[in-house]
């Protein structure tokens, strides 16, 4: 059997009821070439109800954006990981760099809540990347490994990590193959070797189309995608669930 292969559709703050119910119906419609495809929508909270309607009795599978790292209390604005369980979410991005950047979470919080999602008995994917200066200066392994120290936590079975260079999101501009490839070593001994995590399932994320994530997948051998802009075109959606 193939490996299993992960696309994690990021929609953001997008779509609306009926442009989600849209998007679903066409999704659901897509019939993999590659039955080992996991295949993952992340809705914003308000769009989890109706999206977890549609997709019953479906292979697709639902995820959160976001969680807080308490069950309930006075945190205005925030969302519950019990109601995003019960709701039938079964994944949850931690630590996505717009969050970092937004609403200003530190590798401590993304820590609290990956502890939580797991306490939870959900699947975190834990977001990493490094700016275009760390690029540039030819840190971004330091920085990897700072924010892999601090959000990962030790003596798990597995963990899903998805690399999003911060650089690359929304920009068009992917690293070359050995880069991610690269990066995906580094991150599979690190934590094999500091985290005592034997399997790793890595995501590459950034601007990723149907024309680049074929590639990525032959050369850099990832274990799937966390996609953003694409994941909201069905055309994109239909050429990268039937990659292959
Ligand atoms: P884009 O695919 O739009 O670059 O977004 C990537 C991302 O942030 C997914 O989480």
């Amino acid at each position: 059997m193939a490996q299993v292969k992960l696309i994690v559709s990021n929609w953001k703050m997008n779509l609306n009821f009926v442009q989600a119910k849209v998007l679903v119906e066409k999704l659901k419609k897509i019939k993999s070439k590659d039955s080992s495809i996991i295949n993952i929508i992340c809705p914003q909270f308000l769009l989890l109800p109706l999206v977890s309607n549609l997709i019953k009795e479906s292979k697709l599978i639902l995820g959160a954006q976001d969680c807080h790292y308490y069950t309930h209390g006075a945190f205005t604005g925030d969302t519950s990981i019990e109601l995003i369980k019960k709701i039938g979410c079964k994944y949850i991005i931690a630590g996505h760099s717009e969050r970092r950047q937004y609403h200003f979470e530190t590798d401590k919080i993304i820590r609290q809540k990956v502890d939580m999602i797991l306490f939870e008995r959900l699947k975190p994917i834990i977001c990493v990347g490094e700016s275009a200066n760390d690029r540039k200066n030819k840190n971004y392994l330091n920085i990897l490994k700072q924010q892999l120290k601090q959000c990962v936590p030790s003596d798990l079975d597995e963990i899903i990590i998805a690399y999003e260079p911060v650089w690359s999101i929304g920009s068009g501009l992917i690293p070359k193959v050995e880069e991610i490839k690269e990066v995906k070593d580094f991150i599979n001994k690190f934590i094999k070797n500091s985290k005592n995590i034997e399997k790793v399932t890595f995501l590459y994320g950034g601007s990723v189309s149907s024309q680049n994530l074929g590639e990525i997948f032959k050369y850099s051998q990832v274990d799937g995608a966390l996609i953003g802009g694409s994941s909201l075109k069905i055309e994109e959606m239909n050429k990268i669930l039937t990659l292959g």
